[in-house]
Protein backbone atom coordinates (compact mmCIF):
# COMPACT_ATOMS: atom_id res chain seq x y z
CA UNK A 1 0.00 0.00 0.00
CA UNK A 2 0.84 3.36 -0.59
CA UNK A 3 -0.33 7.01 -0.50
CA UNK A 4 -0.53 7.78 -4.08
CA UNK A 5 -4.46 7.89 -4.97
CA UNK A 6 -6.32 10.15 -6.91
CA UNK A 7 -9.01 12.12 -5.19
CA UNK A 8 -11.29 14.07 -7.55
CA UNK A 9 -9.71 12.77 -10.41
CA UNK A 10 -6.02 14.14 -9.51
CA UNK A 11 -3.04 12.33 -8.47
CA UNK A 12 -2.15 13.20 -4.78
CA UNK A 13 0.89 12.45 -2.90
CA UNK A 14 -0.77 12.28 0.67
CA UNK A 15 -3.02 15.42 0.74
CA UNK A 16 -0.99 17.17 -1.43
CA UNK A 17 -2.27 17.36 -5.58
CA UNK A 18 0.75 16.63 -7.84
CA UNK A 19 0.12 19.61 -10.42
CA UNK A 20 0.43 21.72 -7.09
CA UNK A 21 4.31 20.41 -6.76
CA UNK A 22 4.95 20.60 -10.33
CA UNK A 23 3.74 24.22 -10.85
CA UNK A 24 6.17 25.36 -7.74
CA UNK A 25 8.98 22.59 -8.75
CA UNK A 26 8.70 22.15 -12.48
CA UNK A 27 8.89 18.95 -14.14
CA UNK A 28 10.65 16.10 -13.67
CA UNK A 29 10.52 15.59 -10.18
CA UNK A 30 11.02 12.83 -7.81
CA UNK A 31 8.23 12.68 -5.21
CA UNK A 32 8.43 10.43 -1.84
CA UNK A 33 5.71 10.13 0.67
CA UNK A 34 6.73 9.86 4.55
CA UNK A 35 3.83 7.98 5.78
CA UNK A 36 4.72 5.43 2.88
CA UNK A 37 8.15 5.32 4.45
CA UNK A 38 7.03 5.29 7.79
CA UNK A 39 4.40 2.50 6.94
CA UNK A 40 7.06 0.12 4.70
CA UNK A 41 10.04 0.66 7.67
CA UNK A 42 7.27 -0.30 10.97
CA UNK A 43 6.19 -3.21 8.96
CA UNK A 44 9.84 -4.61 9.43
CA UNK A 45 9.74 -3.49 13.33
CA UNK A 46 6.59 -5.07 13.47
CA UNK A 47 7.58 -8.80 11.92
CA UNK A 48 10.36 -8.93 13.66
CA UNK A 49 9.45 -7.82 17.01
CA UNK A 50 9.46 -10.88 18.64
CA UNK A 51 13.19 -11.28 18.52
CA UNK A 52 15.45 -8.31 19.46
CA UNK A 53 16.42 -6.47 16.23
CA UNK A 54 17.97 -3.64 14.88
CA UNK A 55 16.25 -2.63 11.01
CA UNK A 56 19.60 -0.73 9.01
CA UNK A 57 18.10 0.68 6.00
CA UNK A 58 19.92 0.52 2.80
CA UNK A 59 20.24 3.63 2.04
CA UNK A 60 22.08 3.05 -1.64
CA UNK A 61 18.15 3.00 -2.38
CA UNK A 62 17.56 6.23 -1.54
CA UNK A 63 19.59 8.62 0.29
CA UNK A 64 18.20 11.98 0.57
CA UNK A 65 19.25 12.87 4.10
CA UNK A 66 15.86 14.52 5.07
CA UNK A 67 14.29 10.41 4.72
CA UNK A 68 17.24 9.46 6.27
CA UNK A 69 16.53 11.93 9.20
CA UNK A 70 12.68 10.57 8.48
CA UNK A 71 13.73 6.85 9.21
CA UNK A 72 16.78 7.84 12.11
CA UNK A 73 14.19 9.59 14.27
CA UNK A 74 11.67 6.19 14.09
CA UNK A 75 14.88 4.53 15.24
CA UNK A 76 16.30 3.25 12.34
CA UNK A 77 19.88 1.82 11.45
CA UNK A 78 21.43 2.68 8.06
CA UNK A 79 23.50 0.14 5.97
CA UNK A 80 25.91 1.85 3.76
CA UNK A 81 28.48 1.03 1.23
CA UNK A 82 30.70 3.78 0.62
CA UNK A 83 32.76 6.77 2.64
CA UNK A 84 29.75 9.03 1.04
CA UNK A 85 26.76 7.43 2.54
CA UNK A 86 28.40 7.17 5.81
CA UNK A 87 28.60 11.09 5.66
CA UNK A 88 25.10 11.34 5.07
CA UNK A 89 24.02 8.73 7.87
CA UNK A 90 26.01 11.02 10.08
CA UNK A 91 24.51 14.63 8.67
CA UNK A 92 20.89 12.60 9.37
CA UNK A 93 21.82 11.93 12.89
CA UNK A 94 22.04 8.45 12.87
CA UNK A 95 24.59 8.06 15.65
CA UNK A 96 27.46 5.50 14.83
CA UNK A 97 26.10 2.53 16.74
CA UNK A 98 22.88 2.69 14.41
CA UNK A 99 25.44 2.08 11.18
CA UNK A 100 26.69 -1.12 9.29
CA UNK A 101 29.15 -0.69 6.79
CA UNK A 102 28.82 -2.88 3.40
CA UNK A 103 30.61 -2.97 0.48
CA UNK A 104 33.65 -5.31 -1.60
CA UNK A 105 35.74 -2.33 -1.80
CA UNK A 106 36.26 -0.16 1.29
CA UNK A 107 39.63 1.61 1.62
CA UNK A 108 41.90 2.64 4.21
CA UNK A 109 40.35 6.16 4.19
CA UNK A 110 36.67 4.84 4.64
CA UNK A 111 37.30 2.34 7.11
CA UNK A 112 38.90 5.46 9.58
CA UNK A 113 36.63 7.21 8.75
CA UNK A 114 33.72 4.87 10.15
CA UNK A 115 36.17 4.13 12.85
CA UNK A 116 36.66 7.44 14.31
CA UNK A 117 33.11 8.44 13.45
CA UNK A 118 31.37 5.47 15.35
CA UNK A 119 30.34 2.50 13.50
CA UNK A 120 28.34 -0.38 14.84
CA UNK A 121 29.78 -3.10 12.30
CA UNK A 122 32.17 -3.72 9.49
CA UNK A 123 30.64 -6.67 7.26
CA UNK A 124 33.75 -8.02 5.46
CA UNK A 125 34.13 -9.62 2.03
CA UNK A 126 37.05 -10.40 1.99
CA UNK A 127 40.50 -11.68 3.75
CA UNK A 128 42.85 -8.75 2.26
CA UNK A 129 39.90 -5.96 3.39
CA UNK A 130 40.12 -8.05 6.68
CA UNK A 131 43.78 -7.99 7.16
CA UNK A 132 43.97 -3.74 6.43
CA UNK A 133 40.75 -3.07 8.61
CA UNK A 134 42.91 -4.47 11.09
CA UNK A 135 45.83 -2.49 10.54
CA UNK A 136 43.77 0.33 10.24
CA UNK A 137 42.35 -0.18 13.53
CA UNK A 138 45.54 -1.02 15.36
CA UNK A 139 47.06 2.10 13.86
CA UNK A 140 44.10 4.70 15.50
CA UNK A 141 44.27 2.22 19.21
CA UNK A 142 40.74 0.69 18.76
CA UNK A 143 39.31 -2.41 17.56
CA UNK A 144 37.23 -2.84 14.91
CA UNK A 145 33.52 -4.59 15.51
CA UNK A 146 33.11 -7.25 12.46
CA UNK A 147 30.79 -9.64 11.20
CA UNK A 148 31.64 -11.98 7.80
CA UNK A 149 29.58 -11.70 4.70
CA UNK A 150 29.16 -15.23 3.54
CA UNK A 151 28.72 -16.48 0.13
CA UNK A 152 26.26 -19.35 0.71
CA UNK A 153 25.60 -20.11 -2.97
CA UNK A 154 22.01 -20.15 -3.23
CA UNK A 155 20.36 -18.92 -6.06
CA UNK A 156 18.24 -15.94 -5.39
CA UNK A 157 16.38 -16.32 -8.80
CA UNK A 158 16.30 -13.01 -9.45
CA UNK A 159 17.73 -10.60 -12.16
CA UNK A 160 21.49 -11.56 -12.77
CA UNK A 161 22.56 -8.43 -12.27
CA UNK A 162 20.87 -7.98 -8.66
CA UNK A 163 22.24 -11.52 -7.40
CA UNK A 164 24.73 -11.83 -5.49
CA UNK A 165 24.71 -14.90 -3.68
CA UNK A 166 26.45 -17.34 -6.20
CA UNK A 167 29.69 -18.85 -5.39
CA UNK A 168 30.38 -16.97 -9.16
CA UNK A 169 29.27 -13.75 -7.59
CA UNK A 170 32.00 -11.04 -6.37
CA UNK A 171 30.49 -10.85 -2.89
CA UNK A 172 31.17 -12.43 0.69
CA UNK A 173 33.57 -15.20 1.78
CA UNK A 174 32.36 -19.00 -0.04
CA UNK A 175 30.83 -20.62 3.44
CA UNK A 176 32.90 -22.85 3.62
CA UNK A 177 35.79 -20.97 4.69
CA UNK A 178 34.09 -19.22 6.74
CA UNK A 179 36.10 -21.08 10.18
CA UNK A 180 39.46 -20.37 9.15
CA UNK A 181 38.47 -16.95 8.19
CA UNK A 182 37.10 -16.11 11.77
CA UNK A 183 40.30 -18.22 13.00
CA UNK A 184 42.27 -15.73 11.72
CA UNK A 185 40.06 -12.78 12.69
CA UNK A 186 40.44 -14.15 16.18
CA UNK A 187 44.17 -13.84 15.80
CA UNK A 188 44.23 -10.25 14.47
CA UNK A 189 44.60 -7.52 16.89
CA UNK A 190 42.34 -4.97 15.40
CA UNK A 191 38.95 -7.18 15.20
CA UNK A 192 36.88 -8.25 17.01
CA UNK A 193 33.96 -11.03 15.17
CA UNK A 194 30.29 -10.14 16.84
CA UNK A 195 28.18 -12.08 14.15
CA UNK A 196 27.49 -13.05 10.68
CA UNK A 197 25.82 -11.44 7.65
CA UNK A 198 24.37 -12.60 4.69
CA UNK A 199 23.01 -10.81 1.47
CA UNK A 200 21.78 -12.79 -1.57
CA UNK A 201 20.29 -9.86 -3.92
CA UNK A 202 17.51 -7.97 -4.47
CA UNK A 203 14.09 -7.80 -5.57
CA UNK A 204 13.48 -11.29 -4.49
CA UNK A 205 9.67 -12.71 -4.75
CA UNK A 206 9.90 -15.85 -3.01
CA UNK A 207 11.05 -16.92 0.62
CA UNK A 208 12.75 -20.13 -0.33
CA UNK A 209 15.88 -18.99 -1.41
CA UNK A 210 16.35 -16.65 1.91
CA UNK A 211 15.27 -19.35 3.83
CA UNK A 212 18.12 -21.63 2.05
CA UNK A 213 20.20 -19.32 2.68
CA UNK A 214 19.64 -18.71 6.54
CA UNK A 215 19.83 -22.30 7.47
CA UNK A 216 23.05 -22.51 6.38
CA UNK A 217 23.92 -19.27 8.56
CA UNK A 218 22.28 -21.38 11.20
CA UNK A 219 24.41 -24.16 10.84
CA UNK A 220 27.43 -21.63 10.55
CA UNK A 221 26.81 -20.28 13.90
CA UNK A 222 26.89 -23.01 15.79
CA UNK A 223 29.56 -24.18 14.32
CA UNK A 224 31.43 -20.88 15.01
CA UNK A 225 30.49 -20.85 18.38
CA UNK A 226 31.58 -24.42 19.14
CA UNK A 227 34.75 -23.14 18.17
CA UNK A 228 34.71 -20.35 20.54
CA UNK A 229 33.63 -17.29 18.89
CA UNK A 230 30.79 -14.97 20.54
CA UNK A 231 28.19 -14.38 17.95
CA UNK A 232 25.95 -12.46 18.74
CA UNK A 233 24.28 -10.82 15.77
CA UNK A 234 23.13 -11.93 12.51
CA UNK A 235 22.85 -9.48 9.75
CA UNK A 236 20.32 -10.85 7.10
CA UNK A 237 20.70 -8.12 4.45
CA UNK A 238 18.30 -6.91 2.33
CA UNK A 239 16.26 -8.27 -0.64
CA UNK A 240 12.97 -8.62 -0.14
CA UNK A 241 11.26 -7.69 -3.98
CA UNK A 242 8.34 -5.15 -4.06
CA UNK A 243 4.75 -5.22 -6.46
CA UNK A 244 5.66 -3.13 -9.46
CA UNK A 245 2.85 -4.10 -11.57
CA UNK A 246 -0.92 -3.31 -9.88
CA UNK A 247 -2.02 -6.87 -10.69
CA UNK A 248 -0.30 -10.18 -11.23
CA UNK A 249 2.68 -9.92 -8.95
CA UNK A 250 2.43 -10.73 -5.09
CA UNK A 251 6.04 -10.81 -3.54
CA UNK A 252 6.14 -12.35 0.08
CA UNK A 253 5.19 -9.28 2.47
CA UNK A 254 7.26 -8.89 5.76
CA UNK A 255 5.08 -9.97 8.04
CA UNK A 256 5.59 -13.70 6.34
CA UNK A 257 9.49 -13.35 6.24
CA UNK A 258 9.76 -11.94 9.82
CA UNK A 259 7.83 -15.52 10.75
CA UNK A 260 10.35 -17.10 8.79
CA UNK A 261 13.39 -15.94 10.74
CA UNK A 262 11.89 -16.76 14.02
CA UNK A 263 11.28 -20.15 12.59
CA UNK A 264 14.77 -20.26 11.24
CA UNK A 265 17.00 -18.81 13.91
CA UNK A 266 14.93 -17.50 16.63
CA UNK A 267 16.30 -19.37 18.66
CA UNK A 268 19.89 -18.60 18.61
CA UNK A 269 19.51 -15.89 20.86
CA UNK A 270 21.31 -13.25 18.42
CA UNK A 271 20.21 -9.74 17.61
CA UNK A 272 18.39 -9.69 14.08
CA UNK A 273 19.54 -7.13 11.60
CA UNK A 274 18.46 -6.27 8.21
CA UNK A 275 18.96 -4.40 5.60
CA UNK A 276 16.21 -3.28 3.71
CA UNK A 277 16.22 -0.93 0.74
CA UNK A 278 13.43 -1.56 -1.74
CA UNK A 279 10.58 -2.57 0.39
CA UNK A 280 10.80 0.69 2.51
CA UNK A 281 11.77 3.33 -0.59
CA UNK A 282 10.63 2.01 -3.71
CA UNK A 283 6.48 2.14 -3.45
CA UNK A 284 7.09 5.35 -1.09
CA UNK A 285 8.20 7.13 -4.60
CA UNK A 286 6.98 8.37 -7.77
CA UNK A 287 8.97 10.16 -10.69
CA UNK A 288 6.53 12.70 -12.35
CA UNK A 289 7.26 14.01 -15.60
CA UNK A 290 5.68 16.14 -18.14
CA UNK A 291 4.40 15.33 -21.84
CA UNK A 292 6.80 17.26 -24.26
CA UNK A 293 5.70 15.93 -27.49
CA UNK A 294 3.37 13.12 -28.88
CA UNK A 295 5.02 11.69 -32.22
CA UNK A 296 3.22 9.63 -34.75
CA UNK A 297 5.79 7.03 -35.68
CA UNK A 298 5.96 5.02 -38.16
CA UNK A 299 3.41 2.30 -36.99
CA UNK A 300 3.56 3.75 -33.76
CA UNK A 301 3.05 6.21 -31.78
CA UNK A 302 5.77 8.18 -29.21
CA UNK A 303 5.14 9.47 -26.16
CA UNK A 304 8.30 12.14 -25.64
CA UNK A 305 8.59 12.96 -22.00
CA UNK A 306 10.73 15.40 -20.07
CA UNK A 307 12.64 12.67 -18.25
CA UNK A 308 14.75 10.50 -19.44
CA UNK A 309 17.10 7.27 -19.01
CA UNK A 310 19.48 9.80 -16.62
CA UNK A 311 16.55 10.52 -14.47
CA UNK A 312 15.34 6.87 -14.00
CA UNK A 313 17.93 4.67 -15.70
CA UNK A 314 15.81 0.98 -14.03
CA UNK A 315 13.71 0.55 -17.98
CA UNK A 316 17.23 0.80 -19.88
CA UNK A 317 19.36 -1.00 -17.39
CA UNK A 318 17.42 -4.07 -16.09
CA UNK A 319 14.20 -3.63 -18.42
CA UNK A 320 12.50 -3.20 -15.45
CA UNK A 321 8.80 -2.52 -15.41
CA UNK A 322 7.32 0.77 -13.65
CA UNK A 323 3.76 1.61 -14.51
CA UNK A 324 3.35 5.10 -15.68
CA UNK A 325 0.10 6.70 -15.00
CA UNK A 326 -1.54 10.13 -15.89
CA UNK A 327 -1.74 12.52 -13.45
CA UNK A 328 -5.23 13.78 -14.22
CA UNK A 329 -7.28 10.19 -13.53
CA UNK A 330 -9.48 9.17 -17.16
CA UNK A 331 -13.09 8.79 -16.52
CA UNK A 332 -13.88 5.19 -16.85
CA UNK A 333 -14.06 4.02 -20.03
CA UNK A 334 -12.15 5.84 -21.32
CA UNK A 335 -10.00 4.94 -24.87
CA UNK A 336 -6.26 3.61 -24.62
CA UNK A 337 -3.75 2.66 -27.03
CA UNK A 338 -0.38 1.50 -26.94
CA UNK A 339 2.72 4.61 -26.74
CA UNK A 340 6.59 3.73 -26.87
CA UNK A 341 7.24 5.69 -24.07
CA UNK A 342 10.36 8.13 -24.17
CA UNK A 343 13.11 10.14 -22.92
CA UNK A 344 14.80 13.15 -24.90
CA UNK A 345 18.12 11.67 -24.51
CA UNK A 346 19.99 10.62 -28.04
CA UNK A 347 20.12 6.56 -27.48
CA UNK A 348 17.37 4.26 -28.52
CA UNK A 349 18.10 2.57 -25.02
CA UNK A 350 16.13 5.48 -23.31
CA UNK A 351 12.65 3.83 -23.42
CA UNK A 352 10.88 3.73 -20.47
CA UNK A 353 8.11 0.86 -22.20
CA UNK A 354 7.25 -0.34 -25.41
CA UNK A 355 3.93 -0.49 -26.46
CA UNK A 356 2.35 0.38 -23.63
CA UNK A 357 -1.37 0.78 -23.51
CA UNK A 358 -2.15 4.50 -22.15
CA UNK A 359 -4.73 6.72 -21.97
CA UNK A 360 -4.65 9.37 -24.27
CA UNK A 361 -2.62 12.23 -23.07
CA UNK A 362 -1.31 14.82 -24.86
CA UNK A 363 1.91 17.58 -24.95
CA UNK A 364 1.61 19.76 -21.41
CA UNK A 365 -0.22 16.68 -19.47
CA UNK A 366 2.31 15.18 -16.13
CA UNK A 367 2.25 11.23 -16.06
CA UNK A 368 3.79 9.39 -12.93
CA UNK A 369 6.04 6.46 -12.91
CA UNK A 370 5.22 4.80 -9.68
CA UNK A 371 7.29 2.52 -7.72
CA UNK A 372 10.45 4.89 -8.36
CA UNK A 373 11.70 5.65 -4.63
CA UNK A 374 14.13 2.96 -4.93
CA UNK A 375 17.21 3.26 -7.13
CA UNK A 376 16.06 5.95 -8.81
CA UNK A 377 17.52 9.33 -7.86
CA UNK A 378 20.14 7.66 -6.37
CA UNK A 379 20.68 5.68 -10.03
CA UNK A 380 20.81 9.47 -11.77
CA UNK A 381 23.16 10.79 -13.61
CA UNK A 382 23.75 14.29 -15.72
CA UNK A 383 24.02 12.48 -19.30
CA UNK A 384 23.36 15.04 -21.75
CA UNK A 385 24.05 17.56 -19.97
CA UNK A 386 20.79 17.47 -18.12
CA UNK A 387 20.20 18.56 -14.56
CA UNK A 388 19.39 16.16 -11.80
CA UNK A 389 15.88 16.30 -11.32
CA UNK A 390 14.74 17.30 -7.70
CA UNK A 391 13.39 15.50 -4.71
CA UNK A 392 10.07 16.52 -2.84
CA UNK A 393 8.79 15.18 -0.01
CA UNK A 394 5.36 15.38 1.60
CA UNK A 395 4.03 14.52 4.68
CA UNK A 396 0.30 15.39 5.16
CA UNK A 397 -0.73 18.38 3.27
CA UNK A 398 2.91 19.92 3.05
CA UNK A 399 5.49 19.77 1.47
CA UNK A 400 9.31 20.20 0.83
CA UNK A 401 11.93 20.80 -1.70
CA UNK A 402 14.53 18.20 -0.21
CA UNK A 403 16.69 18.48 -3.11
CA UNK A 404 16.83 21.37 -5.21
CA UNK A 405 17.40 21.55 -9.28
CA UNK A 406 21.11 22.41 -9.45
CA UNK A 407 21.26 25.43 -12.07
CA UNK A 408 22.98 25.20 -15.40
CA UNK A 409 25.86 27.68 -13.45
CA UNK A 410 26.82 24.99 -11.12
CA UNK A 411 27.10 22.47 -13.59
CA UNK A 412 29.31 24.30 -15.79
CA UNK A 413 31.25 25.99 -13.20
CA UNK A 414 32.49 22.22 -12.03
CA UNK A 415 34.37 21.89 -15.37
CA UNK A 416 37.58 23.98 -15.00
CA UNK A 417 39.95 24.59 -18.73
CA UNK A 418 43.38 24.33 -17.80
CA UNK A 419 45.84 27.40 -18.14
CA UNK A 420 47.67 25.47 -20.88
CA UNK A 421 44.72 25.52 -23.27
N1 LIG B 1 22.39 -5.00 1.61
C1 LIG B 1 23.33 -5.17 0.66
C2 LIG B 1 24.65 -5.66 1.05
C3 LIG B 1 23.03 -4.87 -0.69
O1 LIG B 1 23.97 -5.05 -1.62
C4 LIG B 1 21.74 -4.40 -1.03
C5 LIG B 1 21.41 -4.07 -2.42
C6 LIG B 1 20.80 -4.23 -0.01
C7 LIG B 1 21.15 -4.55 1.30
C8 LIG B 1 19.41 -3.72 -0.26
O2 LIG B 1 18.68 -4.56 -1.08
P1 LIG B 1 17.12 -4.27 -1.32
O3 LIG B 1 16.41 -4.51 -0.01
O4 LIG B 1 16.98 -2.85 -1.76
O5 LIG B 1 16.75 -5.22 -2.36
N2 LIG B 1 19.96 -1.04 -8.62
C9 LIG B 1 19.23 -2.30 -8.57
C10 LIG B 1 19.29 -2.91 -7.19
C11 LIG B 1 20.68 -3.15 -6.68
C12 LIG B 1 20.73 -3.72 -5.28
C13 LIG B 1 22.11 -3.72 -4.73
N3 LIG B 1 22.24 -4.16 -3.37
C14 LIG B 1 17.80 -2.05 -9.01
O6 LIG B 1 17.48 -0.92 -9.41
O7 LIG B 1 16.98 -2.98 -9.04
Amino acid sequence: MDHFLYRNGILHAEDVAIPEIAASVGTPFYVYSAATLTRHYRLFTEALSPMPHLVCFAIKSLSNIAVLKLLGDLGAGMDVVSGGEYLRAKAAGVPGERIVFSGVGKTREEMALALTGGIRQFNLESEPEMRVLSEVAVSLGVVAPVTVRVNPDVDAKTHAKIATGKSENKFGIPIARAREVYAEIARLPGLKAVGIDVHIGSQLTELAPFEAAFAKVRELTGLLRADGHDIQRLDLGGGLGIPYTRSNEAPPLPTDYGAMIQRTLGDLGCEIEIEPGRLISGNAGLMVSGVVYVKNGEGRDFLILDAAMNDLVRPSMYDAHHDIIPVTEPPAGSPTQPFDVVGPVCETGDTFAKARELPLVGAGDLVAFRSAGAYGAVMACEYNTRPLIPEVLVQGDHFAVIRRRPTFDEILARDTIPEWL
